[in-house]
């Protein structure tokens, strides 16, 4: 990915979350010499094996499995520093070295309990069907200057009356859901308390270390989290997470100028998953979906939810393309399927004798439209040893040229396996 002129590069799911960034930001972080999450929180789950190993990274950017690679963690992230540490913890624990190469927005938004109590306690959440971490109450409370800065650390005064103000409007909506459950500032400030020194000690202006490294030539990757479809502007609102999950918010959440970001792969399953609710117009049925869930193990790596499964939908990829800036793809799990008679692509959405072919801003449109299928032959062989797309068998190429053509984009990696070394580079093979 990295070249003399290509120097930053996005990584940012262009469905609905876990299309497999954690693997190919694991492969590209090799050439990397720094590694940032930008927005999202502990409701990302990237997941990466390395041999008989795996990990489920939260909050810690997926370089940090490559030593010497510097890690970073965005201004534009909401940062649970309770399950930070738990995190790094468990990596020491395995032998990666973390500390003195990672590093944290002094800028960063706080995850505080009283977060994650009213997610979890909020209809509206549940109706949404959130992970429960408490990004969308941190985020509210960011909008909203209410929010609790890595900063805000550093001075003790400061911190209580954030707390307490911030405890109070958590306990007012606690008392609007009808729960008897309440958040305490005395509390609150205890836990925080145990984890200040060590999260200032990894506090820096992360906006000034990269632009820095930047001017010195330095390889940046910016790890997004979730996907393109549950970006709080361009997503299925109001089923959607609440920061800008797209190739926009990688400038505003790391802090660098969007003029410093040179490329920008977009990542897709060979199909379609999402979890929790909203629409999903490719889903199979309850069969298929089951087999296919199967087959790639699709279950959340964050809340361990089944994953609803879906065919490839080039209309969502194509619209994810355009507002992303896509300048390639990367197709992971073709693997999963392998043992598939026949697959489709949705080209499409059809209401009467009209066929749409832009994504729609109002979900309800969705309720009236039928996806428009091509179906495919399935290749029916086996594609995990496959090294160049060469190595790929005549009717999955044909899958991967008719993807490639609907969504306009070309693709530069197939992921055929979890495993590290299961990948296709196009660039590299063509
Ligand atoms: P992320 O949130 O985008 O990083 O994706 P997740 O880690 O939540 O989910 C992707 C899952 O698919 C993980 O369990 C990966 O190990 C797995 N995975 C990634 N690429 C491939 C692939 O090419 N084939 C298969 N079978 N699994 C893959
Ligand atoms: P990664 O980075 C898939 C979904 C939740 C819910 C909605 C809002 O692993 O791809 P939130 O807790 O963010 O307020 O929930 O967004 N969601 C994800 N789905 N992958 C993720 O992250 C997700 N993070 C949030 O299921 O529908
Ligand atoms: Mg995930």
């Amino acid at each position: 990915m990295f070249d003399s002129k290509t120097r930053t590069v996005v990584i940012v799911g262009a469905q609905w979350g876990d299309e497999g960034k954690g693997k190919l930001v694991d492969v590209l972080a090799e050439r990397a010499d720094w590694v940032v999450r930008y927005q999202g929180g502990a409701n990302a789950g990237h997941t990466v094996h390395i041999g008989d190993d795996s990990f489920v990274l939260h909050q810690i950017p997926s370089g940090i499995l490559h030593p010497g690679v510097r890690c970073a963690i965005g201004n534009g992230v909401v940062l649970d520093p309770e399950t930070l540490f738990t995190e790094i913890d468990e990596l020491v624990g395995d032998g990666i070295d973390v500390e003195g190469r990672l590093y944290v927005s002094d800028r960063a938004h706080l995850v505080m309990p009283y977060h994650k109590l009213v997610d979890k306690e909020s209809q509206a959440s549940r109706a949404i069907g959130t992970t429960g971490r408490g990004i969308g109450p941190a985020y509210e409370d960011k909008a909203g200057r209410r929010g609790i800065r890595v900063v805000d650390l550093k001075h003790p005064e400061r911190l209580q009356e954030l707390v307490e103000r911030g405890c109070e409007y958590a306990n007012m909506r606690l008392a609007r859901f009808g729960t008897a459950q309440r958040a305490s500032a005395a509390e609150t400030l205890e836990a925080l308390g145990r984890v200040s020194d060590r999260l200032l000690a990894l506090a820096d202006d992360l906006g000034v270390l990269l632009h820095r490294a930047m001017k010195r030539g330095a390889s940046v990757l910016m790890e997004g989290a979730q996907g393109s479809l549950l970006d709080v502007d361009h997503g299925t609102y109001p089923f959607v997470t609440s920061s800008s999950t797209t190739v926009g918010g990688a400038a505003i959440g790391a802090g660098i100028a969007p003029t410093a970001i040179h490329a920008a792969l977009g990542i897709v399953k060979a199909y379609t998953t999402r979890v929790g609710n909203g629409p999903l117009p490719t889903e199979l049925d309850a069969v298929l979906g089951d087999r296919v869930r199967r087959l790639g193990n699709e279950f959340g790596a964050t809340t361990g939810r089944p994953r609803r499964c879906g065919w490839f939908d080039a209309v969502v990829v194509r619209y994810a393309a355009r507002v992303n800036g896509l300048t390639g793809l990367a197709v992971t799990k073709l693997d999963v399927l392998d043992t598939l008679e026949r697959v489709a692509l949705c080209t499409g959405y059809r209401r009467g004798d009209d066929v749409l072919e832009e994504f729609p801003a109002d979900i309800a449109a969705l309720e009236s439209l039928e996806p428009v299928y091509e179906w495919m032959d399935g290749w029916q062989v086996p594609t995990g040893d496959a090294r160049t797309i060469a190595d790929l068998p005549p009717a999955a190429r044909a899958y991967l040229d008719r993807l490639e053509s609907l969504v306009d984009t070309s693709i530069r990696y197939v992921s055929v396996g979890t495993r590290r070394d299961q990948i296709i580079d196009v660039g590299a093979t063509a």
